[in-house]
């Protein structure tokens, strides 16, 4: 009985520390669904992120006003370039990639907004501890919320908002630590004489938006 006592008082003074703001593990892979208030875009994608070789790739199935769209992309920022990729007729597009990359984490700078339990608490298994942070978009342009694990640090959602899509949601799930198939991080040998195009260069939204 005691001993219940005091792993009791343990977990609860574990919990009752305050959350600090964290980085997610470096290798992760997963799906994640994007939504955006003004219900212009929808997608659901695959993702595969190294943030020790500053790489992502997305195979993003959506729609777009309407429209419905297929989009498998390939970001390499170290060397600042993005590959669109067609699997179907083993091409790619090559275009710049102007930004930075960020590392999935809580910024050091974020408030915790607070402390919830996904799903219940009532029985094991049923729920998940999760912390929701809230900041300044780096711009300044408006707030971001994003919501991690407590034990973890593994991304749950995102939101910020933009002029033209208000709200933008960002939803994680089925994540594993690592990445299952890191060929998936280079360009397919079918890439290697894609040209760069200097026209548009891609952020980060934009890769949600095929307007073909
Ligand atoms: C999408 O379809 C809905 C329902 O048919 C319509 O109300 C809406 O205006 C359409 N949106 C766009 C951007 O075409
Ligand atoms: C390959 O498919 C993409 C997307 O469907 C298309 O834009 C491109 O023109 C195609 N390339 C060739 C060489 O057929």
């Amino acid at each position: 009985m005691r001993l219940l006592v005091l792993l009791t008082c343990l977990l609860a003074a574990c919990l009752a520390e305050k959350p600090h703001p964290c980085a997610s593990p470096p290798l992760l892979s997963g799906a994640l669904t994007v939504s955006t208030q003004n219900e212009k875009l929808w997608t659901y994608a695959r993702y595969l992120y190294d943030a020790l070789g500053h790489r992502v790739r997305l195979l993003e199935l959506g729609t777009y006003q309407n429209k419905s769209f297929t989009y498998d992309a390939l970001l390499l920022y170290r060397e600042a370039a993005m590959y669109e990729i067609h699997a179907h007729n083993r091409t790619c597009q090559k275009k710049p990639l102007k930004v930075e990359f960020h590392p999935m984490a809580v910024p050091k700078d974020a408030s915790l907004l607070g402390q919830a339990v996904l799903g219940s608490s009532s029985g094991p298994g049923q729920g998940l501890l999760v912390n929701t942070w809230t900041g300044d978009l780096p711009d300044k342009s408006g707030k971001y919320m994003t919501t991690v694990t407590e034990f973890g640090c593994i991304p749950v959602s995102t939101a910020y908002h933009t002029k033209e899509f208000g709200w933008v949601v960002t939803s994680f799930f089925n994540n594993v630590i690592g990445v299952e198939d890191p060929d998936l991080l280079n360009p397919p040998s079918y890439c290697s004489d894609a040209e760069i195009k200097e026209e548009e260069p891609a952020d980060f939204l934009s890769l949600f938006m095929n307007k073909n």
